[in-house]
């Protein structure tokens, strides 16, 4: 771990994007001083502690991803493709090479079944593991840049959907007075990705482009994404937003102080199915009965070209139960886990839901916005 920092003397108001305390991060890098090692923004701790964690083996790597030191589609698949850069310097000399490329690709497949970009990135790695035309040090080196890559592609599609989303925002500023209110859920942000974000990401571009804007961020129990990470970096940023309970969700919108909602999604299927944290199915259908737009942002490493309906065929992560009968807290400057629920009593915890496409007005994407549809999907994404 190298550097911990006590987050609560952190201001506002900061203009510049995806700093903490005023200086760029992004969520994943190399070590500089040595590119064996893997840096991360470990996320258990935010909002309260911003831990550094280094991972050196991809057994570490499979323990933060599955424990979620670090969490969100893109940051998922940008990690995992770091995960195999490792496991071509640990199979380096091996004498059943593929077998250990294997074993490592295997082992960080398990970790999460729902976001897609996991199994993306590993099997792009895969592809250049076992090309028998290259050299064990040239897969080190190609690995290490497929990694590298694959981060500043996620950034860069983050940055450049949420300048198409831009536009939704900004007519929405135009066609009223005051802010406009997004509505999210879970952090869609650039925690969730290598930079940016993906909900998120329209909303900065549109406070970096100096429209009044402000958020309803749902709290998304069990783990809280929303009131942790997603309030944290807005508030990094400087943009105005406030905490609701996840069942406050509904109210807000009938008493139209939502114009738009916009969430991030984990998997969606070439046929415009959203699979996202639980939860996101039911603001849906409360955008749906209120008449308020529901965009899914989204790079298109998050699309299931495979699959064509999501509710059936999308694996949907089961957690454990204890995530649900404990909560972590800030008491006295240490964080504490206490218990909410009896002693007896079960619980399930079901990661991600499902919105059919019928309830999503459109995906913004880094090739700009379209319907829900395979049509529309494919009119974008042809290939
Ligand atoms: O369980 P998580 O935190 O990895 O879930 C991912 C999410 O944060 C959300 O589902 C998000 O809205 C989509 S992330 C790109």
């Amino acid at each position: 771990m190298k550097a911990v920092l006590i987050l609560k003397n952190f201001g506002l108001n900061s203009t510049v994007c995806m700093n903490v305390n005023g200086q760029h991060y992004r969520t994943i890098w190399l070590k500089e001083s040595d590119h064996s090692i893997i840096e991360i923004i470990d996320q258990r701790w935010l909002p309260h502690q911003f831990n550094i964690e280094q991972l050196k083996t991809v057994e570490e790597v499979a323990i933060a991803i599955k424990d979620m030191h670090i969490r969100g589609a893109g940051l998922i698949g940008a990690t995992a493709a770091y995960g195999m850069y490792l496991a071509s310097l640990s199979a380096n000399g091996h004498s059943q090479y593929n077998t250990e490329i294997d074993r490592c690709a295997t082992i960080l497949l398990h970790t999460r079944p729902t976001a897609v970009n996991l199994s993306w990135a590993i099997n792009q790695q895969l592809e250049l593991l076992k090309n028998d035309e290259l050299d064990a040090t040239e897969k080190i080196e190609q690995s290490k840049a497929l990694a590298i890559r694959i981060a500043d592609e996620d950034a860069q599609a983050c940055h450049d959907l949420g300048q198409h989303g831009l536009g939704l925002i900004a007519d929405i500023a135009n066609s009223k007075d005051g802010p406009v209110n997004v509505l999210t859920h879970c952090n869609a942000g650039w925690l969730a990705f290598v930079d940016h974000g993906s909900a998120t990401a329209p909303i900065y571009a549109a406070f970096d482009n100096g429209l009044d804007i402000h958020v309803w961020v749902d709290e998304t129990r069990p783990r809280n994404q929303g009131a942790r990470l997603t309030a944290w970096e807005l508030g990094q940023h400087g943009v105005k937003h406030t905490i609701i309970p996840d069942n406050a969700a509904g109210h807000v919108m009938q008493r139209d102080m939502v114009d738009i909602v916009i969430t991030g999604t984990d998997r969606t299927t070439f046929t415009g199915d959203v699979a996202n944290k639980i939860g996101t199915y039911q603001k849906a259908l409360a955008a749906k009965d209120n008449n308020i737009p529901f965009y899914v942002a989204l790079p298109s490493s998050s699309f299931d070209w495979t699959i064509t309906d999501g509710i059936k065929e999308i694996p949907i992560e089961k957690r454990d139960g204890s995530e649900v009968h404990n909560i972590n807290g800030l008491l006295n400057d240490k964080i504490e886990n206490v218990r909410l629920t009896p002693a007896d009593s079960p619980a399930v915890n079901f990661a991600f839901d499902v919105t059919p496409s019928r309830l999503v007005t459109g995906l913004i994407t880094e090739r700009g916005i379209c319907e829900a549809n395979e049509a529309a999907i494919r009119e974008l994404f042809p290939q």
